[in-house]
C-alpha cells in the first residue's frame, strides 16, 4: 500500500479545503474555521468500497420498473411530511440540529414505529451506552423485539455487521463520533465525516438499507457540521426549535423524493416527541386579548397555513439613534416597513424605538406578513388597538402597495377554522378567495386602506 500523508485545512463549517490556513472561509464566509487535518492519500485495497457497486451498462429509462412499495410510513404523520411522503428504501436520510434538541429521540420512535410494523432496525450509537439507550426507551413506550441496539464507532465493523444482520433499516447516532480506519485525521473532522457518509451511502444504495444519520450543528471547535456532508445524502432534514420553548420544527433542506418546503411541528413531552395536528392553534395559544401591537397573520409553510401573531412595541427612544430590534423574522424587512410607513403613509417613526416580535419563537420570513407587520407597528405606535379575531396578509411594495400573495383561499380558510371573524387582504386576492358568507373580507390596495380599517374596526 503506497501511503502519502499530508495535511490540509478544511473549514468545519462547509468543508471547504486549502492548503493553507486562512481567517475567513471564502467558501461560507464564516470566521476562524479552518483546522488542520492530516489525510494520506492510501491507495485503498482492491475491491473495498466498490464491492457493492453494481457493474452494468446504460438502461433505456422507460425499461426501468418501479416496484409498488416505493415508500414506508414511519406512522409518524408530521415526519412522513417532511419525507415527502414516508421513507423511500434505500435512502440516506440526514437529520441535523442543536445537540439536546430532540434528534436521537424522534429517531427512536421511528425505530419503534418501524419494528412495531415488522421491519429489522438497527440502532447503532456512538454516543450514548446501550443502559442509556433503554433508559430513553422506557420513557418513549413499549418496544418489541425487532429492535437491535449497537454501540459502535468503526465503520468496518459497522458494515460487517449490516452484512449479517441485514436490517432494513438503520439509525447511525451520530456521524461524528463514527471513523474508518483507512482516514488518519480524528473521529469529527471533516474528512472523517466526508469517508463514513461516503460508506454508508454505498451501504444504502447496495444493500437496500435505509439510512438515518444523525449530525450536531457545532457553533465552533474541531467537529465538522452537517452542512459538510448535505451533498452527499438524499435528504436534508434539520430540527429546529427554541431550546426554552417546548416544539420543535423540523424542516427538509433538501430532498430528492419531495418538496423542500413542509416543515413537520411536534412537541416535547416526557414521554418523548408528540405531533402538533394544529400549528395555528398551538401558536396562538395565550395570546393577549385586545391589546395594542398586536395581529395574526398567516404564513404558508409548504401546503399548510400557520397562523403567527406578531407583536410591535414602538416607543420613544432616548438615544440619537433608535434601536430596532427584530426576533424571529428578517430585520432588514423590517426596517425597510418602517421606511414604507414613514414616505408613504407619513407615520413619524424616525425617532422611535422599534421591537418586532413573533411570538412562541417561530422564524418566519414569507413577505406574506408584511401587512402584518406594518399593522403591528402601526398599532403600537399610534395605539390602536385590532380586535383579536381579525387577521391581516399581504405583501408591501416599496411604493405601499399591497401585493398579491399565493393561496390566499386557504388562508382565509384557516382563519375561519380557528374562529376569526374579519381578514385584512390585497386587493388583488379579491378573484382568487371565494365568497367567505361569514367572514368579514377586508381588501386593501395600498397599506393606507388597511390602516383605516383598523382604525374603523376598533372593538
Ligand atoms: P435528545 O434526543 O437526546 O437530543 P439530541 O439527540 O438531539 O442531542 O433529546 C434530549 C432532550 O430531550 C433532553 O434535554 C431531554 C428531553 N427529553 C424530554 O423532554 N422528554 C423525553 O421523553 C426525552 C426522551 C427527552
Ligand atoms: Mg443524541
Amino acid at each position: 500500500m503506497l501511503k502519502n500523508k499530508k495535511t490540509v485545512f478544511f473549514c468545519q463549517e462547509c468543508g471547504y479545503e486549502s492548503s493553507k490556513w486562512m481567517g475567513q472561509c471564502p467558501g461560507c464566509k464564516a470566521w476562524n474555521t479552518f483546522v488542520e487535518e492530516t489525510v494520506s492519500t492510501v491507495k485503498k485495497s482492491q475491491g473495498s468500497g466498490k464491492a457493492y457497486e453494481k457493474k452494468q451498462g446504460p438502461v433505456l429509462l422507460s425499461d426501468i420498473r418501479l416496484s409498488e412499495e416505493e415508500r414506508q410510513t414511519t406512522n409518524i404523520g408530521e415526519l412522513d411530511r417532511v419525507l415527502g411522503g414516508g421513507i423511500v428504501p434505500g435512502s440516506l436520510v440526514l437529520v441535523g440540529g442543536d445537540p439536546g434538541i430532540g434528534k436521537s429521540t424522534l429517531l427512536l420512535q421511528v425505530c419503534r414505529n418501524l419494528a412495531q410494523k415488522g421491519q429489522k432496525v438497527l440502532y447503532i450509537s456512538g454516543e450514548e451506552s446501550l443502559r442509556q439507550i433503554k433508559l430513553r426507551a422506557e420513557r418513549i413506550g413499549k418496544f418489541n423485539e425487532n429492535l437491535k441496539l449497537l454501540c459502535e464507532t468503526n465503520l468496518e465493523n459497522i458494515r460487517g455487521v449490516l452484512e449479517r444482520e441485514k436490517p432494513d433499516t438503520v439509525v447511525i447516532d451520530s456521524i461524528q463520533t463514527m471513523f474508518h480506519e483507512e482516514v488518519s485525521s480524528a473521529p469529527g473532522s471533516v474528512s472523517q465525516v466526508r469517508e463514513s457518509t461516503n460508506i454508508l451511502m454505498q451501504i444504502a444504495k447496495g444493500m437496500g438499507i435505509s439510512i438515518f444519520i444523525v449530525g450536531h450543528v457545532t457553533k465552533e471547535g474541531n467537529v465538522a457540521g452537517p452542512r459538510v456532508l448535505e451533498h452527499m445524502v438524499d435528504t436534508v432534514l434539520y430540527f429546529e426549535g427554541d431550546r426554552h420553548a417546548s416544539y420543535r420544527i423540523l424542516r427538509a433542506v433538501k430532498n430528492r423524493f419531495g418538496s423542500t418546503n413542509e416543515i413537520g411541528v411536534f412537541e416535547m413531552r416526557h414521554t418523548g416527541l408528540e405531533e402538533v395536528q394544529n400549528p395555528s392553534e398551538f401558536m396562538l395559544n395565550g395570546r393577549p386579548a385586545d391589546s395594542s401591537g398586536s395581529i395574526v397573520s398567516c404564513s404558508m409553510e409548504g401546503t399548510r397555513p400557520i397562523l403567527v401573531e406578531i407583536q410591535a412595541l414602538v416607543c420613544q427612544s432616548s438615544f440619537g439613534i433608535p434601536r430596532r430590534t427584530a426576533v424571529g423574522t428578517d430585520f432588514n424587512r423590517v426596517n425597510l416597513l418602517m421606511a414604507v410607513l414613514e414616505k408613504k403613509v407619513g407615520i413619524h417613526l424616525a425617532a422611535s424605538d422599534a421591537y418586532v416580535n413573533i411570538a412562541g419563537g417561530m422564524k418566519m420570513t414569507e413577505p406574506a406578513i408584511d401587512l402584518a407587520i406594518a399593522l403591528a407597528v402601526v398599532s403600537s405606535a399610534k395605539d390602536i388597538v385590532i380586535p383579536d379575531t381579525v387577521m391581516a396578509f399581504g405583501e408591501i411594495g416599496l411604493s405601499g402597495e399591497v401585493r398579491a400573495v399565493s393561496m390566499a383561499g386557504q388562508r382565509v380558510a384557516e382563519a375561519k377554522k380557528l374562529g376569526f371573524h374579519t381578514v385584512i387582504l390585497p386587493e388583488v386576492c379579491r378573484t382568487s378567495v371565494g365568497k367567505e358568507t361569514d367572514m368579514t373580507l377586508l381588501y386593501a390596495a395600498r397599506i393606507q386602506d388597511a390602516i383605516s380599517y383598523i382604525r374603523k374596526i376598533q372593538p
